[in-house]
């Protein structure tokens, strides 16, 4: 491990594929990225997937003034350039990026409960963590980050602890999925959810997450796993991922929870929300049993942020639960995802349904829009 590595260089200067305001469509410019500072990294991004996270925030109206924003954190690459204090990684290193960093010192990474490091938490404000600025210039102004990563862009600086180094040997254009939403679903499965084998799942949303959940429920055994969507194609591909039954809530005669009810007498044991949807919230609570039923949340809400539900359906045992980047830590647990994944342990192939080069980026989000894709691998330095 060498001690001190100096960065590569000074300023760089890139595509990336910039929002110049909410829902507009990205335009590829020329930026300037920083050299990193103290206990950062910069690094060439090699392949990047869009998640529906990106899509949401660049829809959202929430935040107006953090434009012109580079989004995207879906992502592998390179390191190219190492920061002060920085003794991890070493220039040619594959990594991941990842939203949700891992400091190694604070209460919560110290603790084995949690993932939400103090210090490398959800970074919601368009800025590094470490010092609350920006390291891209585009047209002479500052550009916004987004989860502290901005993968749509050919170079990005990340702190040292929002990457996780990865084995050289995996695919970069398949390895960039484990950075948040296969994570995200298998790790709400195992961590959140702890499933166990012979019980009733239930996923609400087919999408690369909610699939995640589902392939992760059938490696531990699950005995059903019932998958709920209003796009009937999902459920072709998801019996791939272990889904047993599908329900078009659009096509039910009463609600999609009587109709669970029914089915699983009385309830599933778990039930999962993937799609970003707070109603469906209590949807999904509604739909697991009396006594033990869990549900987890997973959804990024695309409106509406309040959760409502009635009591009752907590007074009668349910337990309700959150997870972001499905409670792993990034540096501690992503590694041995890795792996799963070179062994044959996991499937990551069968969820790319697109790839394009980074000049077609706007038709990763269009796919998405239009719900005919589940992920769409944006390649930033070859032409396809
Ligand atoms: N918690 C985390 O760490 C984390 C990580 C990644 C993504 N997310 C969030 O998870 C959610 C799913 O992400 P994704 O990338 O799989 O998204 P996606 O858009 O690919 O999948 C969502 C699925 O939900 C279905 N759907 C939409 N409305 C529905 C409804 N009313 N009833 C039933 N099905 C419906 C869609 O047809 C689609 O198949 C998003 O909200 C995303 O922001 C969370
Ligand atoms: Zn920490
Ligand atoms: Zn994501």
């Amino acid at each position: 491990m060498s001690a001190s590595i100096q960065s590569s260089g000074g300023v760089i200067t890139c595509r990336a594929a910039v929002a110049w305001g909410p829902g507009q469509p990205l335009v590829l410019e020329e930026v300037e990225v920083a050299p990193p500072k103290s206990m950062e990294i910069r690094v060439k991004v090699v392949c990047t997937s869009l998640c529906r996270s990106d899509v949401t925030q660049w829809q959202s109206q929430a935040q107006p003034d953090l434009f012109p924003r580079i989004f995207g954190h879906e992502a592998s690459g390179i390191v190219e350039g190492i920061g002060d204090g920085v003794t991890e990684f070493e220039i040619g290193d594959h990594v991941l990026t990842v939203f949700i960093g891992e400091c190694g010192r604070c209460t919560h990474c110290r603790s084995s409960k949690s993932n939400m490091c103090q210090n490398l938490g959800l970074e919601r404000r368009g800025l590094m963590h470490s010092d609350q600025m920006t390291r891209f210039r585009v047209k002479g102004r500052p550009a916004y980050h987004y989860c502290a990563v901005s993968s749509f862009s050919e170079y990005i600086v990340v702190h040292s602890g929002c990457a996780v180094k990865i084995n050289p040997t995996v695919r970069m254009d398949r390895a960039c999925l484990l950075s948040c939403g296969v994570a995200a679903g298998i790790g709400a499965a195992w961590n959140v959810a702890d499933i166990s084998k012979e019980s009733t799942i239930v996923i609400f949303g087919l999408g690369t997450v909610g699939l995640s959940v589902a392939q992760a429920a059938k490696i531990r055994g699950a005995s059903r796993i019932i998958g709920v969507d209003i796009n009937p194609e999902k459920f072709e591909k998801g019996k791939t991922f272990g889904v047993t039954e599908y329900i078009n809530p659009d096509e039910c005669r009463e609600p999609v929870q009587q109709v669970i009810k029914k089915l699983t007498d009385g309830g599933a044991d778990f039930s999962f929300e993937c799609i970003g949807d707070t109603d469906i919230v209590s949807t999904a609570l509604q739909s697991c049993c009396d006594g033990w039923g869990v549900t987890v949340t997973l959804g990024v809400p695309k409106t509406k942020p309040e959760v409502s539900t009635h009591y009752a359906f907590l007074l009668t045992g349910r337990t309700l639960k959150g997870s972001l980047f499905g409670g792993w830590k990034p540096k501690s647990d992503l590694p041995s995802l890795v792996d799963k994944y070179s062994n044959g342990e996991i499937k990551l192939d069968e969820l790319v349904t697109h790839e394009i080069p980074f000049e077609r980026i706007n038709d990763a989000f269009d796919l998405m829009r239009e719900g005919s894709c589940l992920r769409c691998v944006i390649h930033m330095q070859k032409e396809l």
